[in-house]
């Protein structure tokens, strides 16, 4: 089906300002199949036609279906396994000692799609429960798109999704089979919440997270936009917090608010002089709150 380059400039636009993505011309051949199912429902013929019905705003629901139609949701458990690794040899034995009076951690799995980042992590420290018990464990997952939030919340995957990154053993302890697909066991659900969030808004906890995870998500970020999101990432995080993006991304070139861990490889931490004026704030947080 033909899309003209003016009905595909719009819908680039729409993408654009609602989640700062961009659909370079080399991404534009998704939008056909990303959209068909929605022409299919709606019983519009084509694409310039569902333009001119987006553009005259008849339909308000439908701008919000088409934007998350567009979004890239590939995902699956413990996807590229090496930066959980990572995260049990590097992050957490740190955080486990600086966090042992408190007994309690905050991770953020930002643009987490249909949930599975979040609920692997969730299996990571379940799996350790020597060292994890008696501890607080909030995992918050969050994306700009709603149905894969609804998703998330549901906890339900198909076998395939299951298969995709999970050993049969793990499937077995963590899931239970109902009639519609594998749905994960109360007690992992109930360390992880799912909100609705757009990363180049303000931040769901501002300087409170020891974890973030952004995997996947800023690729198709302008430069402008890149920098945007990793200072809202920065500026979540406690001042000795841990910063994780996808394989193949990073922060070099992006951003002064962050730099690499020299301890690990994938790792980020909140830069120093941000760490001074940030540590300021939190003392002042905490003297308020004495
Ligand atoms: C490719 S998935 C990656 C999911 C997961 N982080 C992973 O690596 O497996 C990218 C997700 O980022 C979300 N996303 C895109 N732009 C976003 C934004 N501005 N704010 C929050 N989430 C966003 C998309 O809806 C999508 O679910």
């Amino acid at each position: 089906m033909q899309i003209s380059d003016s009905s595909s400039r719009i819908l680039a636009g729409l993408l654009e300002a609602r989640t700062g993505q961009q659909l370079t011309m080399s991404r534009r051949w998704r939008i056909e199949t990303a959209l068909s199912s929605i022409l299919r429902e709606r019983g519009i013929g084509t694409l310039d036609e569902l333009i001119t019905i987006l553009v005259m705003g008849k339909d308000p629901g439908l701008s919000n279906l088409v934007v998350e139609a567009l979004l890239n949701n590939e995902t699956y458990f413990f996807r590229d396994r090496t930066p959980f690794d990572v995260l049990q040899r590097h992050a957490l034995p740190a955080l486990a000692v600086k966090r042992a009076a408190k007994k309690r951690l905050r991770i953020w799995s930002a643009g987490c799609s249909t949930g599975q980042e979040a609920y692997s992590l969730a299996m990571l420290f379940a799996e350790q429960p020597d060292q994890w018990n008696g501890w607080t464990i909030d995992i918050l997952g969050t994306d700009v798109s709603g149905s894969v939030i609804d998703r998330a919340r549901n906890a339900t995957y198909s076998q395939f999704e299951v298969q995709r990154g999970l050993a049969i053993t793990q499937t077995i302890r963590w899931f239970e089979e109902t009639a519609d697909g594998w749905r994960v066991v109360e007690p992992l659900r109930k360390s992880v919440r799912f909100h609705v969030h757009n990363l180049l808004e303000l931040p769901p906890g501002p300087g409170s997270f020891d974890i973030v995870l952004c995997r996947n998500v800023l690729l198709y970020l302008s430069p402008e936009k890149k920098a945007l999101a990793f200072e809202r990432i920065a500026s979540s995080m406690a001042v000795d917090g841990y910063f994780m993006l996808g394989a193949g991304e990073t922060v070099i070139g992006q951003t002064k608010k962050l730099h690499a861990d020299g301890k690990a490889r994938g790792l980020y931490r909140v830069d120093n002089r941000d760490k001074s004026d940030r540590r300021a704030g939190d003392e002042r947080r905490s003297a308020s709150r004495a």
